[in-house]
């Protein structure tokens, strides 16, 4: 692609930038607690630019969508998800020394930084720029639409449903689109259905919160968590059926669909995710 003298003399260049960056040694964590982070962050014209650049430059080996080519998939690498933006920015302006990796060192920061913002809209949920809408209005219909007598947020709320302070940063706007209108499509980890019913005959329907070889604890819509002894239940069925009212599609105009969902992005308290295992590495 590049002429050979060029080649080296980039090459050249880069290795001593990335010794430099190496011999920083042990405060290279202290650079980026001091580092200021993506000026341009989740900029809706940012990641549009960064996603034209990363067609011209980048796709050709880490795939269209930054999925994967013949060098690795973006969207999953921890480098993306879990780094710090500076230590990106970095790695996108050095390129790997060593290997097909190029450096781009013909950027200005700023186009750099688009990039980034691209890569991390790709790779995390909350990273995407801000959904449109009123929220203001989308905050009014969250109560008066009843999703607050079953979910939490800024502390007050019911609880048959997941509190949803942090849901912008666990999900995807389409994740979140499609969970307001197909709750059953897949139900949130903590909160699937169950209906028991007991050796004499009563039946106790509601959210399944926590289960061992002796006891079930079951929720009720009326908020009473039950514990029932495994022994005095005849039988329990898991239902795939969300708690949640389906029709909220019909119920809704696209107006204040779109409202409710720009409420729903603004919910991003810090949240730690439970990490199993290591399949994001
Ligand atoms: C010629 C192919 C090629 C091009 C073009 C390319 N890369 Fe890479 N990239 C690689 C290879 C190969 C690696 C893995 C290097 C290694 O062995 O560690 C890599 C690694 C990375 C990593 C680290 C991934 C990880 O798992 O930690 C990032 C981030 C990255 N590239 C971003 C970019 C961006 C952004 C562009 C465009 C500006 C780009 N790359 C262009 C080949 C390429
Ligand atoms: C009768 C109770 C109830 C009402 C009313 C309700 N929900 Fe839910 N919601 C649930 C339950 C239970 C779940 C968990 C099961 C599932 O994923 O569908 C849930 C799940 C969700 C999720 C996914 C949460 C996650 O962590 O994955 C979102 C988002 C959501 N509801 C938004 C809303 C919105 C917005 C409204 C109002 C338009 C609403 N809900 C009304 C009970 C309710």
């Amino acid at each position: 692609m590049l002429p050979n003298s060029l080649y080296s003399i980039r090459t050249t260049a880069v290795l001593v930038a990335w010794g430099a960056f190496l011999g920083a040694g042990g405060s290279i964590c202290a650079a980026d607690a001091a580092a200021q982070g993506n000026p341009l962050a989740r900029d809706e014209s940012a990641v549009q630019a960064g996603d034209g650049l990363f067609h011209e430059r980048c796709a050709v080996c880490h795939g269209q969508r930054a999925q994967g080519g013949m060098a690795s998939n973006l969207v999953q690498t921890r480098t993306v998800r879990r780094g710090s933006e500076d230590a990106l920015f970095r790695l996108i302006r050095t390129g790997i020394p060593g290997t097909e990796m190029p450096p781009q060192d013909d950027l200005p920061d700023e186009r750099i930084w688009q990039i980034v913002s691209y890569l991390r809209s790709m790779a995390l949920p909350g990273q995407q720029p801000p959904l449109p809408g009123d929220v203001v209005a989308g905050e009014a219909l969250f109560r008066s639409a009843g999703c607050a007598s079953c979910h939490i947020v800024n502390g007050s709320g019911g609880f048959l449903g997941p509190p949803l302070d942090s849901i912008a940063i666990q999900k995807s706007s389409e994740e979140i689109r499609k969970d307001v209108l197909q709750p059953s499509a897949s139900l949130a980890h903590g909160f699937e259905t169950i209906a028991v019913e007991t050796m004499d005959g009563r039946m106790v329907a509601g959210v399944l919160k926590n289960e061992d070889t002796f006891l079930l604890v079951v929720q009720t819509p009326d908020g009473q968590v039950r514990t029932l002894l495994r022994s005095e239940v005849r039988s329990a069925e898991m239902s795939a059926k969300s708690r949640m009212p389906e029709d909220f599609a019909t119920r809704l105009s696209q107006r204040q669909l779109t409202d409710l969902l720009a409420f729903l992005d603004r919910q991003r308290d810090p949240f730690t995710p439970v990490v199993r295992g290591f399949a994001v590495y």
